[in-house]
């Protein structure tokens, strides 16, 4: 199975990289054949809306993503980790989320067949304790990211609390959630751990 994996935290050792990790170890994932992208390391550009995908089926920015492209169009599975920023993904996710404009083009405009059908996971963790809202900005940016990249079915994984509670191997609410989760390549399904009791409330 190709698996892209995709981390959006704009530091190191973040928690969105170690979700990641820790995901594709707790599902076994890791003997697949996986692309790593760090999003930081990477040099690319926002979406210049110059609608050149709407002439060509592909993107004539050229940088770090031109080579990605393949890659998307080719992976079984995407796997998309991201911290929350002002309700949202981070601004490097969301710049490579526009990106995918290529693939609304495709379909909308230039009228050609969807690419290849993938397995969708987004991994969303948010600083803050849990509020309702917290994680409606970051959703819906991947509701619109998965449509576009044929992701039909997907796995959403949302923790809260991340400032009092790291994720990293030593967070047992988040190991005991992480086991807890049913990977079902058939559904769509959505989990959220919130904050337990840690911390002061
Ligand atoms: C610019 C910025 C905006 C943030 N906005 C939110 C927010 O709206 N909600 C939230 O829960 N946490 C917010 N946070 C906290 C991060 O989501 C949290 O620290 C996250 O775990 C960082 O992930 P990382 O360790 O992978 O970088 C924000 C952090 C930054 C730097």
């Amino acid at each position: 199975m190709k698996i892209l994996a995709i981390a959006g935290s704009s530091r190191k050792n973040s928690n969105t990289d170690n979700f990641l990790d820790l995901f594709l170890e707790n599902f076994n994932l890791k003997n697949e054949d996986i692309t790593y992208l760090t999003l930081k390391d990477l040099d690319y550009s926002y979406c210049i809306s110059c609608y050149g995908c709407a002439k060509v089926p592909r993107c004539i920015l050229k940088d770090d993503l031109t080579d990605i492209y393949p890659i998307i169009e080719e992976s079984d599975m995407i796997i998309f980790s991201t911290p929350i920023y002002f309700n949202s993904v981070s601004s490097i996710s969301k710049s490579f989320i526009d990106r995918m404009q290529v693939y609304w083009s495709r379909k909308f405009l230039l009228k050609l067949p969807p690419i290849k059908e993938k397995f969708g996971i987004c991994l969303i963790n948010g600083g803050a304790k849990y509020t309702e809202e917290q994680f409606l900005g970051s959703e819906l940016v991947f509701d619109h990211f998965l449509k576009v990249t044929s992701c039909k079915n997907h796995l959403t994984l949302k923790v809260s609390n991340t400032d009092e509670n790291p994720i990293n191997s030593e967070n047992e609410d988040f190991i005991r959630f992480l086991n807890s989760i049913n990977l079902d390549f058939n559904a769509r399904k959505s989990y959220v751990l919130k904050e337990k009791n840690y911390g002061n409330k």
